[in-house]
């Protein structure tokens, strides 16, 4: 998006603010459904989680895109926002039955990962057909936290299990319908992500009334020019051939689903946010923003490197600045980055901001969570208001201590 674009969102919408450019979302959902053209059956089911705002789901509804959805509100939101229940799979992790069973009352495909829950689940409902998410044991994923197919991940059920998985579907008769898998996110190599697909394909041979096979998500996407991503082209092809043998073997022809959410939304997402004070001391200067890690946390939690570009003055001269917020904690956006000079209210934008921002954002300090507007058809649209007071108060009960 250009720089006077974002300039004028943050004038008519305040700071901060964050702005998703519909244009990027929509290139690279098709980028996606092209690198696979020649799979006969695919199916992207958008991961809600990376970004849930209403009005990006009814803009992935619209591009064709499916849900993935890990809790029984998100599988809400969807219905919310026009999808069939038939367009959405649940994969939670660690949930109650109770909460299971809800989804599944809503119609929607249910995926499981764990043996206990499989076994509750099919004991009370043997015919309704659900998914199963294998731990392929596979460590891929850009950062500890985001790496979740490894041997001590709490997500999946282990593929030493299969033989547990088989009893319990003989002993309920129920069906299983899908086979799952998320090993991480921002995988690097494409060849891990096959040699995890190769696991799946293997375990599914043992499993004969699939529909569909789930090859998760994890796609790295860049944050600055020359970053490394995930080519996509290359994994449609090299997978494509290999899940079409897999069916020729098969002898039936399934689906390919995968749920990306980083992929789908981080590029096209900025934050914008004003800076309130320049401070230079001993050692740094520090450009201070009026937000903190209450409205991105990623660099605090993930140590993300998001891009930061001083749109009040692209041209001026590079310096040193650490961009830290205004949170009564350390909250470092970014260390002693070149950035072009900053001085007082000027507005910084952060790239890469559409996929685990707004949503990972929270009320610390009693601070508003942000607006969020969505750049589309070259109008900006206001898709979630700024929070006022009565946000704050909303739902605390005061009570008589006299
Ligand atoms: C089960 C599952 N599927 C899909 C995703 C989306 O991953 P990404 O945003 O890396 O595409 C995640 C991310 O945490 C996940 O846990």
């Amino acid at each position: 998006m250009e720089n006077k674009t974002l300039l004028q969102i943050a004038e008519d919408f305040g700071s901060p603010v964050y702005v998703y450019n519909a244009e990027t979302i929509t290139n690279q959902y098709k980028r996606l459904t092209s690198a696979f053209n020649k799979v006969k059956q695919l199916r992207i089911n958008y991961a809600v989680k990376a970004l849930s705002n209403i009005s990006i789901l009814k803009l992935l509804r619209s591009l064709g895109s499916g849900l993935d959805t890990v809790s029984i509100q998100e599988v809400k939101l969807g219905l919310a926002a026009g999808f069939e229940p038939s367009q959405i799979i649940f994969t939670p992790n660690g949930v109650s039955l109770e909460e299971i069973e809800e989804a599944s009352d809503l119609g929607v495909q249910i995926n499981i990962d764990n043996l206990s829950i499989l076994e509750q689940f099919g004991t009370k409902f043997p015919n309704i057909p659900v998914c199963i998410r294998i731990n392929p044991h596979v460590m891929a994923g850009g950062n500890t936290n985001i790496s979740v197919g490894h041997i001590d991940s709490k997500f999946g059920i282990s593929i030493h299990q299969i033989p547990h998985i088989l009893r319990i579907v003989d002993n309920t008769a129920m069906t299983i319908n899908g086979i799952h898998m998320h090993t991480g996110s921002d995988i690097l190599d494409i060849d891990v992500f096959l040699y995890a697909s190769e696991i799946l394909f293997e375990t599914a041979k043992n499993f004969s009334n699939l529909e569909f096979i789930d090859f998760g998500s994890g796609f790295k996407v860049p944050y600055k020019e020359g970053d490394i991503e995930t080519n996509i082209e290359e994994l449609g092809e090299k997978l494509t051939k290999r899940f079409n043998e897999f069916c020729k073997d098969y002898g039936k022809q399934l689906t390919l689903a995968f749920e990306p959410g980083k992929f789908l939304v981080s590029e096209a997402g900025f934050f914008l946010a004003k800076v309130n004070v320049v401070k230079q001391t001993t050692s740094t200067v520090f450009a201070q923003i009026d937000s903190g890690f209450n409205h991105l946390i990623r660099p605090m939690l993930y140590g993300s490197q998001h891009k930061i570009s001083n749109i009040s003055n692209p041209n001026g001269r590079e310096r040193f600045y650490s961009v830290v917020g205004y949170i009564c904690e350390t909250d470092t956006f970014a260390n002693n980055r070149r950035i072009n000079e900053i001085s007082e209210d000027d507005i910084l934008a952060f790239g890469n901001a559409g996929a685990y921002c707004f949503t990972m954002a929270s009320n610390y300090n009693s601070r508003f969570r942000p607006a969020e507007v969505l750049w589309h058809n070259n109008k900006a649209h206001l898709i979630r208001q700024r929070e006022t007071f009565d946000d704050i108060l909303r739902n605390q009960v005061e009570i008589n201590l006299n």
